[in-house]
């Protein structure tokens, strides 16, 4: 029997379980989003632009509600993950500062920075440091739940940032794309969890196409291309797995290029394209003629649908099945799926220098 349909095996695998933080991922976001149904936060009506601010896992919530919302946003939006913020910040700024664990530096100083410059700010964090001194500043906090790896509480993430975003008048009332993504995650999960076995499981057959090899994650810049990061940092952290990524029509101006040497590192790379149905035609044609083009030279190609009907049910379905892969792909690599040490190491180096 297959190691990924092993159930029993997998506690050895995965002492912390990831399985079992992604199975139940469907009802963080439902009891998330029932927690913040009434979410006041009183802001300026003079909000000229939205920079979302944090690192890894506490920054891709930005990336994802950015591709989700676009369509309907009034006011420019950026996702910044530096210490950094951007000269046009002003008063009339909103910044949402995100770290799960509060401790991380870059975004300690940049809300410092948006602080200094009267900007209007809201924090999302399960505490640490940047709790402590938003407080002080009277600075409105969205708690999250603690105890989590930080990628693992996205769906707390994004239901915070949709639901902050709203309340200050810059996003209309997302309820209804946040139900269906739950309605829909519930059915993905029957598909892609660990009891379904790999014969019935893209999940487990995309990591086994993709095991031993780099991955490579191709989406389209309107609407996959947070999704295929996601995929590419779920893979690294989680498989202790080299991937990247890369969004279209972009990638066809120069990565394409590069698709012909070393001829025998291109074997070993898996390609992924993460499809959408509201793609630009011209972008879908871009799919299929890079698909011609690569592949003969690549390990795989492998191509995945996003699914439902509002774009965050769609981008959520393909974050789904990518988390999944990852996990997988950990069982495969005999990597435990929940520690990532070398952050870990980095951070305490940097602290203490
Ligand atoms: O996945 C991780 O652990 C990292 O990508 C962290 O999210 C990142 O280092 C930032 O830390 P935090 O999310 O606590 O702000």
């Amino acid at each position: 029997m297959s190691i990924l349909d092993q159930t029993e095996d997998h506690k050895n695998l995965d002492p912390m379980s990831m399985k079992s933080l992604l199975e139940s991922f469907p009802e963080q976001i439902r009891d998330a989003a029932d927690s913040r149904k009434n979410l006041t936060v009183s802001a300026p009506g003079n909000i000229a632009n939205l920079i979302i601010t944090g690192m890894g896992g506490s920054a891709i919530g930005g990336d994802l509600v950015r591709s989700a919302t676009l369509p309907l946003l009034k006011i420019p939006l950026i996702v910044n993950r530096d210490y950094e913020l951007p000269r046009f910040l002003s008063s009339t700024s909103l910044l949402v500062a995100c770290s799960y664990s509060g401790n991380t530096e870059e975004t300690l100083s940049s809300f410092q920075e948006a602080h200094r410059a009267g900007a209007f700010i809201i924090c999302i964090t399960s505490g640490g440091r940047l709790e402590t001194i938003a407080k002080e500043k009277g600075v409105p906090v969205l708690p999250l739940e603690p105890g989590l790896p930080p990628r693992a509480a996205l769906g707390q993430a994004l239901v915070a940032l949709l639901g902050a975003l709203h309340s200050v008048g810059i996003l209309p009332n997302m309820v209804g794309p946040i139900n269906e993504t739950v309605q829909l995650l519930s059915k993905l999960r029957n598909r892609y969890r660990a009891l379904n076995p790999e014969i019935h499981n893209p999940a487990k057959s995309l990591a086994r196409s993709l095991f031993g090899k780099v991955v490579a994650v191709y989406g389209s810049g309107s609407s996959m291309e947070a999704v295929a990061y996601r995929w590419r940092s779920q893979i690294a952290e989680n498989a202790k797995n080299l991937a990247f990524h890369h969004a279209l029509p972009e990638m066809n101006h120069n990565e394409l290029v590069g698709w012909l040497h070393p001829e025998e590192v291109l074997r070993k790379i898996g390609v992924v394209f993460l499809r959408d149905k509201g793609d630009h035609p011209q972008v879908q044609r871009r799919f299929e003629l890079t698909r011609e083009l690569i592949e003969k030279k690549a390990g795989a190609v492998l191509e995945v649908w996003s699914e439902g009907e509002s774009l965050l049910a769609r981008i959520m379905s393909t974050v789904y099945l990518g988390d999944f892969v990852s996990l997988y792909l950990a069982y495969l690599n005999n990597s435990d799926p929940t520690p990532v040490r070398v952050i870990d190491y980095f951070k305490s180096r940097l602290s203490s220098a």
